[in-house]
């Protein structure tokens, strides 16, 4: 046999062995491999020592050398797999990896129980006939009140009541006039009525929309208020257009939004802009919540959008987002949808 063939096939040994110790994963495989490998008997290390025999004389020397360092290398591989399953810490990856244990899910995030519940509100819109409109959270007076039919002394303008913005360059001075007479003409819109006017400015009737967004008004927060919160606004303008049509489509709405048992209540009451007026009830758990109001559209109100009050009529109405959103889920106070805690959120 030539030499280099020789030591050729014992160095091919000697590596394999070395790659196979160093992926042994526990003891008996370890065993298993060492006779394999070493076994006095039948170990592929002994296979090759018979060729010892068959080199040439003059180059025994150099043969029984070689194989002898080769014996060592793959002891010392099996030396070092044996201190590896012994000692754990010394190889981490290779001897702690358990390929049952179950792996570590992602979590999955989900909407915000309010944008849920508007995404919801749009959907039952949507399919009683009703187109999303949107308008700017930061309006003009003429929006948020002079085309509502909201004039000059009403209440609703006091600057106390309504967050209004500073223009740059605008003296505002509350004690030289009464309420909203020398404040800033903008403000963060207090109620989305003001979404009304946008659409009726800008299209001819009929009009069937809602529209949802944020409003903003300086209440303290309590379990039911909150300075900045959501309205869903309705308008339908047609002909022919009656309180029935009203009391139908908010009925079937909240039928359809919380579930057919739910009851509502219309009460008489009073807003520029509607006429007559009523406020809209549900019953929840045993009492009354107050969800919103509602009314024929004033005449007024599409004089100023320029619409002929004796051609149309409409009706309109304004409820409290995370009232329903509350009422649905079962959330007693409004604040915990505004702190961010995300165990809190994760409920819904
Ligand atoms: N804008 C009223 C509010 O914020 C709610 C409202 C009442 C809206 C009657 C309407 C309506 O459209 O017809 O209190």
């Amino acid at each position: 046999m030539a030499l280099d063939e020789f030591l050729a096939e014992l160095d091919q040994l000697a590596e394999a062995a070395a790659a196979s110790f160093a992926s042994v994963g526990d003891a008996s495989e370890l065993e298993a491999l060492r006779v394999k490998l070493l076994g006095a008997k039948n170990g592929q290390l002994k296979g090759l020592q018979k060729g010892l025999a068959r080199v040439a004389a003059a180059d025994k020397p150099q043969a029984g050398k070689h194989f002898n360092q080769t014996k060592q290398r793959i002891e010392d591989a099996f030396a070092l797999a044996e201190q590896r399953l012994e000692s754990p810490g010394t190889d981490q990856a290779a001897s702690d990896f358990d390929a049952t244990e179950p792996g570590l899910r992602p979590r999955l995030g989900h909407l915000h129980p309010i944008t849920q519940t508007i995404q919801e509100l749009k959907d039952i819109f949507g399919r009683l006939g009703f187109r999303v409109a949107e308008g700017p959270e930061i309006e003009d007076e003429r929006h948020n009140f002079e085309a509502l039919n909201i004039d000059p002394s009403h209440p609703a303008r006091d600057p106390l009541d309504n967050f209004y913005l500073h223009a740059a360059g605008y003296a505002a001075d509350p004690e030289a006039g009464g309420p909203g007479a020398d404040v800033s003409p903008w403000l963060l819109r207090s109620q989305t009525s003001t979404v009304q006017i946008r659409v009726m400015e800008n299209t001819p009737p009929p009009v069937r929309i809602v529209s949802l967004g944020r409003v903003y008004r300086p209440d303290t927060a309590d379990a039911t208020h909150y300075p900045m919160f959501h309205q869903i606004e309705g308008l339908l303008v047609d002909t022919d257009v009656t309180m029935a049509d009203l009391k139908t489509i908010l009925r079937v709405f909240c039928s359809s939004y919380l579930g057919e048992e739910v009851e509502v209540r219309f009460r008489p009451s009073f807003f520029p802009f509607t006429e007559p007026s009523v406020e809209v009830d549900m019953q929840w758990q045993d009492g009354w919540v107050e969800m919103g109001g509602a009314g024929m559209v004033d005449p007024n109100v599409f004089r100023a959008v320029g619409y002929d009050p004796d051609q149309v009529t409409g009706f309109a109405f304004g409820l409290g987002v995370e009232r329903l959103c509350a009422r649905r889920f079962g959330i007693t106070d409004i604040r915990d949808l505004f702190k961010n805690d995300v165990r809190f959120l994760q409920q819904f």
